[in-house]
């Protein structure tokens, strides 16, 4: 349809009919056996039914065809309901979670998992996806780490850029394509406490300079659609927040996509204490401009009064209307309100042989070695017991791969007995314990505490007999999936009591030990890493998990994931992230000097840094070396918000560094850029990653490998409340990780 004719289907639309194409209904006003993912139940009267514009949980090609069918041919207008659905890292094929994506270090892989999900949902009858989370996590308290990759603005930018790529293809009319829905607008993950749904207190600098930087890159990218965030930002609910939402959201960052509530979030303005009632909660909202209220009653009952009384102009509706169809047109539903969905298409291109591969190779890129003593792995033992909970578990995936058959997932089990098949290694399998303490709490989830029927003394005693038999053991241990995700919040961060307790019996046998971790986020691993031989973090790392860990484990492929958030000593620490400030008084050098920025029973810095990641091998990098040592300021050049194109024609500078394989094997390192602004009208992060680079060399082998750094990467939220650069030295790291010290120095003038 062209965009004129949009402008005259509104103009032909009954208030009421407008209204309700800002309302989504959960699927089960459609069908019973939604994937609804909330708790809400709708009492929905037939009319509601027959206008509401879109809903959300729903799937299955016929299943939806039958809907729309129904749907378009009672609607007065024809116009076609939108499917939405949360696909995270999966729709049938499970891709590693977003923060194992986060490890990769790799785009083009998130890029490839985003079309493969696409694919496969579009042909399934989504239209959009609510993904990627673009939240900046710097809290492994908070459960939605998971879904992020990470604590990093740069990381993350580049990485959710690159899944709505995925996502979107060129045209999302394409029937291999869906919209993307870029969330939680904003600062969700700065929850405080890591405590899910709170308050989120932060500077406008912070907001801006760290927090907005990667959703800025998905609206560069041209994410069809945001989300408001459940926290209130400064004192105000997202949903309510007009000067975060039409100021800052679509005039200075440029969105013009529809922008969807958070489930219920529009409601939950009134116990926020934001607003008296859902009419209240309407008004606030409406004059936010949040285009569709995802579950609650409060446009479908209160936009014709407020516009009746007077309260609110009728062109508020009007507009986030027209943004609907908008998007209903660009997804060409007026011409196919199906999208192309078909049982047919479905079943043939799903779960293919093809995506496996691309999932099982994104396994291998996500997985980062932390230990690797004397070099433990990878495996050259003839006697090989996998030992613990993750032995067997199939629920290799996070709580958000909600429509994914967790029985398709490849166990470990399956992936060594396959990887080791006519060979003469033999392996033994003991699962040594449940994987929750008797206590655990699951909220939400607690339909998943299921193994307590387990005995535990015979689990024990197997695991025994088994490391006994071994040269060595791989204790396979983890948080459950439903420790992960949306309200999952912990004050405590270690693993569950009962696998610790297996592993100090397992380590009492003298037994050499690999220790593999499935966890979604940063973890307080204890003694484990000085108890281990190796220790390598999993993620949860989807269908392919259990191939693409043995296929590192026995050396097919050397690791090369680098973590996407720091891990911590202690819970303590949190939250912990490596780009913070130096201080006034900097850590110390002398231990025991007093009065510096410190802990007095744990070091300030992380456990293992982001960026971290053994591989097989050893690197070397040598000194930094820059081709000059000034770069020529551009003046005038100010912008509201952070975006890439701001000195495009700009001075430049080239870093260079050589880096070496002195291993043994070939492997693939991550070179990473960091720059320090040293003087800044605010103060400046002691290190900001602002570009990396792989590369694969085999051993003995060296390659130079070059930044070039532009004015663009030295622009920050200054004094003046704009992005601009200032004058003055910067530092440059180049580094396998970001504790790198291997610098060089070059002034902006
Ligand atoms: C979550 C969102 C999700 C929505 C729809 C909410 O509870 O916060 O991330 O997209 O539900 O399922």
């Amino acid at each position: 349809m062209k965009k004129e004719d949009l402008q005259k289907l509104l103009n032909d639309m009954s208030l009421e009919e407008k209204i309700m194409q800002l309302v989504q209904l959960p699927g089960q006003a459609f069908e019973d056996d939604a994937a609804i993912t909330g708790i809400a139940e709708a009492e929905v009267s037939a009319k509601v039914k027959q206008l509401a514009g879109s809903t959300l949980g729903l799937h299955g090609a016929d299943k939806l065809r039958k809907i729309q069918e129904e749907y378009v041919k009672n609607h007065p207008h024809h116009i076609p309901l939108l499917f939405m659905l949360d696909v995270i890292h999966g729709h049938d094929t499970v891709f590693p979670c977003p923060l194992g994506q986060g490890a990769t270090f790799n785009p083009e892989t998130s890029k490839k998992g985003a079309q493969i999900q696409a694919k496969e949902a579009a042909a399934d009858g989504i239209h959009v996806t609510f993904s990627p989370m673009a939240d900046l996590v710097r809290d492994a308290r908070w459960g939605r780490v998971v879904e992020s990759t990470g604590e990093d603005p740069y990381l993350n930018g580049v990485m959710t850029a690159a899944m709505v790529e995925g996502y979107q293809g060129d045209n999302i009319a394409d029937h291999d394509h869906v919209a993307a829905c870029v969330k939680h607008f904003a600062a969700y993950g700065g929850s405080e406490a890591g405590r899910d749904y709170n308050n989120v207190e932060l500077s406008e600098y912070a907001l801006k300079d760290q927090y907005l930087r990667a959703y800025k890159k998905t609206v560069d990218a041209g994410v069809k659609m945001a989300m408001t965030s459940f926290n209130t930002l400064n004192g105000i609910p997202s949903s309510g927040n007009k000067w975060l939402m039409r100021d800052v959201l679509r005039k200075e960052m440029g969105f013009d996509g529809v922008l969807i509530s958070d489930w219920g979030a529009i409601g939950e303005m009134v116990p926020w204490g934001l607003a008296a009632d859902l009419k209240e909660a309407a008004h606030l909202a409406i004059e936010a401009g949040v285009d569709i209220d995802m579950c609650t009653e409060s446009y479908g009952f209160n936009l014709a009064t407020l516009i009746e009384e007077g309260k609110i102009d009728e062109k508020l509706v009007d507009e986030a209307v027209l943004r609907v169809l908008n998007l209903k047109n660009e997804l060409g539903l007026f011409e196919d309100p199906y999208h192309g969905a078909s049982a047919e298409k479905y079943e043939k291109l799903t779960f293919s042989e093809e995506s496996r591969e691309v999932a099982r190779a994104a396994v291998r890129e996500s997985l980062v070695l932390l230990e690797n003593k004397e070099n433990a792995l990878p495996l050259n033992s003839k006697k090989i017991s996998l030992i613990g909970p993750y032995v067997d578990e199939k629920n290799l995936q996070s709580s958000w791969a909600i429509t994914c058959n967790a029985d398709t997932n490849v166990t470990l089990r399956q992936a060594f007995t396959e990887a080791f098949e006519g060979t003469d290694t033999e392996l033994r399998f003991a699962n040594g314990c449940t994987l929750l303490d008797e206590d655990a709490d699951l909220g939400f989830f607690h339909s998943h505490l299921d193994n307590f029927e387990a005995d535990n003394e015979k689990l024990l005693a197997e695991a025994l007999e088994a490391a006994d038999f071994a040269d060595i053991v791989i204790m396979c241990l983890g948080e459950s999936a439903f420790q992960t995700g949306e309200s999952t919040s912990k004050a405590e961060i270690k693993l569950p009591e009962i696998q610790l307790e297996l592993f100090k019996k397992i380590k009492a046998t003298g037994k050499k030990i690999i220790t593999l971790i499935f966890n979604g986020r940063p973890l307080d691993l204890g003694n484990l890493p000085e108890e281990s031989d190796a220790l390598m973090i999993c993620f949860r790392p989807g269908t392919e998990g259990g191939h693409g860990i043995a296929d590192v484990l026995t050396g097919k492929f050397s690791p090369q994931g680098k973590l996407p958030m720091s891990f911590p000593y202690c819970v303590g620490q949190e939250p912990l992230y490596y780009n913070n400030f130096n201080t006034g008084r900097p850590k110390p050098t002398d231990r025991y000097s007093a009065f510096t920025t410190r802990y007095l029973d744990c070091p300030n810095e992380a456990r293992y840094p982001f960026g971290y990641g053994l591989t097989y091998s050893d690197f070397e990098i040598s000194e930094v070396t820059l081709d000059k040592a000034e770069m020529k300021k551009a003046e005038g050049i100010s912008s509201a918000s952070a975006t890439p194109s701001l000195y495009a024609d700009g001075d430049k500078i080239v870093a260079t560094a050589t880096v070496t394989n002195k291993g043994k094997v070939e492997a693939t390192q991550t070179v990473q850029l960091y720059i320090r602004d040293l003087v800044g009208s605010r103060v400046r992060p002691v290190k900001e990653l602002k570009g990396f680079k792989k590369v694969t060399l085999a051993p003995g082998e060296s390659t130079e490998v070059s930044f070039v750094i532009t004015e663009d990467m030295l622009a920050f939220f200054t004094l003046r409340n704009v992005f601009e650069t200032e004058a003055g030295k910067f530092k440059v790291f180049l580094g396998f990780d970001s504790a790198t010290e291997n610098a060089a120095e070059f002034e902006l003038k």
